[in-house]
């Protein structure tokens, strides 16, 4: 009988062995399906991160407005470009400052006169933009010196590659429009997408220079 009880015992204890073993090996096979479904859901999170991080490179345009300004005017339309896209600015200052005497018009020696009768005129300007290539944006703005921009715009043109980048010009002036300022400056460049500028005042207020800024279609976040 004991011998029975023990054969049945053994029994039971196999069975139960067996059945352990069976629901251990079915929990780990789970715990894998679980871990590569994880695995595959993380892979797609990812690819769509890069997705999302190559979409925002391709509408992250990065702005600059550039400006020269001899008496402040086209400096206050600068500032409300710069800020109300909260893009970065870049203030063209002459090596050599502009004086007074050299701003007199009526005067036919003037240092502005000179330069601007003299279509190869290129004064120097002191410092750089840096790292120009980060920007695929740029606004040029100056005044405008006897119905054309001031030759140190033409000396800024000239320092760089703007291939690729989009050109906004602008200006301010006594009265006169742009003329064909921008258009001999886009001749100074190769490769750049240059949209029509516009003459603004000094008056203009930020909301009616951005009314102007926002209708450009400029791919902007
Ligand atoms: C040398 C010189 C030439 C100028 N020529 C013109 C011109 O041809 N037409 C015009 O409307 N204003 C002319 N102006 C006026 C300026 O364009 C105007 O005052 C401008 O807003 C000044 O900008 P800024 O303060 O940024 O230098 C001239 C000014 C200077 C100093």
């Amino acid at each position: 009988m004991k011998k029975i009880i023990r054969i049945l015992l053994s029994m039971v204890i196999i069975l139960g062995l067996v059945a352990c073993g069976n629901s251990a090996s079915q929990s780990s096979k789970k715990e894998t399906t679980e871990k590569s479904s994880a695995d595959a859901e993380s892979t797609d999170v990812s690819e769509s991160q890069s997705e999302d991080t190559k979409e925002s490179q391709v509408k992250g345009n990065k702005v600059l407005v550039v400006y020269f300004s001899a008496t402040n005017t086209t400096k206050g339309v600068a500032k409300h470009i710069a800020n109300g896209l909260n893009a970065d600015i870049y203030e063209i200052v002459p090596k050599d400052p502009y004086t007074d005497a050299d701003l007199d018009y009526d005067d036919n020696n003037s240092r502005s006169t000179l330069e601007m009768n003299d279509p190869d005129a290129r004064p120097a300007i002191s410092g750089s933009v840096e790292n120009m290539k980060q920007y695929t944006i740029v606004f040029i703005g100056y005044p405008i010196w006897w119905g054309e921009a001031p030759r140190i715009i033409n000396t800024f043109v000239e320092s760089y590659d703007f291939s690729g980048k989009t050109i906004v010009p602008f200006c301010t002036s006594g009265g006169s429009g742009m003329g064909s300022s921008a258009t001999n400056l886009e001749q100074l460049t190769s490769g750049a997408k240059w949209l029509s500028g516009r003459r603004l005042n000094g008056s203009d207020s930020q909301d009616t220079v951005m009314e102007w800024v926002n209708g450009l279609g400029l791919n902007l976040e």
